[in-house]
């Protein structure tokens, strides 16, 4: 396939044999994806997505992408949690550290409540053209919906009667408050499919207006995740990557290892880590079931939470993913004095002293009792990258019915949207505004 798994540094925790056992339950899991005879099932639209997306949708999607690359010098995309994290992602991963002056440049806001990042997206955007793409499946979440409140207000100061015409909704096809406001107002629309879940959605409109505007190429995007859909579907368990790492990873968490460290060497796959975690976190995180999914970037982290995966408690295993080829290198030269006491490097390719580090680090934490597992991605592209969290997604559908929850849904995260309308006022919850109250 082509992202590799090298499990050989699982083996003193776990054998082959046990993964040769677990065979059976991984293919059992996987016959119950496809065939859709599990929970959540009414979810799964996702799964043969990179073979039957609406190719008209998908064109116009490219087209509000131009329009929005030429009217504006930022585009605002409002949404929280699923709606955000797969575009944010995908950005972070294929776009340069520091982005050319006039490219556009695309911000998120309505992922938080906090006044004094509002307050500084407001003074930003004052002299600046820009256009907005509020995006929420349900159209009620509270956090976009008052940022999309806020920036509205903005946007028509600015631009009077054609503000409209600068909004981009993307939202159910029928329900919730944001479909009413976009028909009332004539936004230009994009539907989120009914059974596509939000950390399942970064390759619909969801993600793709963003990161189309954002310069990078969507089609290329589409082609690793369809490429990926077909590796995962039709490969045997051996050679299946996304089958061994969810059996691999389950084997692990029977033996008490609670926590999966996603790891990278690449700071740009920050955000595929935060998205990973949402994606593993919602789908197998319930019934008082789940690996904890955290992440680090190293070296980095390496030099703050290194010491707690060698040597603090033994309930973690690392899931590296390591880019093999990078995107540019850099020659270390020597020098004539020799100061810094690192002519013994020169002639040496500053990507393989960070795999030196890597290969150094994954020894040293193997040894001090963490089992790893390593994915190998070729290069950081547009292909790779819609492959790798095609996979995730795959891997997450399989391991989640071998826990046997539900992957599909997220009962846990309305708890604290309930405590918080009533603690806001929201009409309908007065009864328990008095209970909590009580509490405070
Ligand atoms: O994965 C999910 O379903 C959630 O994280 C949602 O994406 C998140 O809660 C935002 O929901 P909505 O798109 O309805 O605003």
């Amino acid at each position: 396939m082509k992202i590799t798994i090298d499990y050989k540094n699982v083996l003193k925790f776990i054998t082959e044999k046990e993964i040769a056992q677990n065979k059976q339950a991984t293919l059992d899991a996987k016959k119950i994806l496809l065939n859709k005879e599990g929970l959540g099932n009414d979810f799964l639209g996702w799964i043969e997505y990179p073979l039957n997306y609406d190719q008209e949708e998908f064109a116009n999607i490219k087209k509000a992408a131009a329009q929005i690359r030429t009217e504006s010098d930022v585009l605002v995309v409002i949404g929280i949690g699923g709606s955000y994290l797969g575009a944010k992602a995908v950005i972070e991963a294929l776009k340069p550290y520091f982005p050319k002056k006039d490219d556009l440049e695309v911000i998120f806001v309505g992922n938080n409540l906090s006044s004094s990042y509002m307050q500084e997206v407001l003074d930003y955007l004052k002299d600046k053209d820009f256009s907005i793409n509020v995006i929420s499946k349900s159209g009620t979440t509270t956090e976009p919906a008052i940022a999309f409140r806020l920036l509205r207000n903005l946007l028509i100061k600015k631009y009077g009667s054609l503000a409209n015409k600068r909004i981009y909704a993307t939202t159910d096809k029928a329900k919730g408050a944001l479909r009413t406001l976009a028909n009332e107002e004539h936004y230009t629309t994009f539907v989120v499919p009914d059974d596509i879940g939000g950390r399942y959605s970064w390759f619909t409109a969801v993600g793709l207006l963003p990161i189309c505007a954002s310069g990078i190429d969507i089609d290329s995007l589409m082609e690793g995740a369809k490429e990926a859909y077909l590796e995962c579907v039709n490969c045997e368990y051996e050679k299946n990557t996304a089958l061994l790492y969810a059996s691999i990873r389950n084997l692990l968490y029977k033996k008490k290892r609670l926590i999966e460290v996603l790891v990278n060497y690449e700071p740009k796959l920050l955000y595929v880590s935060e998205w990973w975690k949402q994606l593993y976190g919602e789908s197998e995180g319930k019934d008082h079931q789940g690996l904890f999914p955290a992440s680090l970037v190293y070296s980095t982290d390496l030099h703050s939470m290194g010491q707690y995966i060698q040597d603090g408690m033994r309930i973690m295993f690392e899931t590296v993913l390591n880019i093999e080829k990078p995107q540019y290198d850099l020659v270390l030269e020597e020098e004539k004095n020799n100061l810094d006491g690192l002519n013994f490097l020169a002639g040496v390719n500053l990507d393989s002293v960070c795999k030196k580090a890597m290969q150094g680090t994954i020894l040293a934490h193997v040894d001090g009792d963490v089992p790893n597992i390593i994915l190998n991605i070729e290069k950081l592209d547009g292909f790779n990258i819609g492959y790798l969290l095609y996979f995730f997604m795959f891997a997450c559908g399989i391991s989640g019915y071998m826990l046997k929850v539900n992957p599909f849904n997220q009962p846990g995260v309305e708890d604290y949207k309930k405590n918080m309308f009533a603690l806001l006022g929201k009409p309908g919850y007065e009864e328990l505004l008095k209970t909590l109250l009580k509490r405070l």
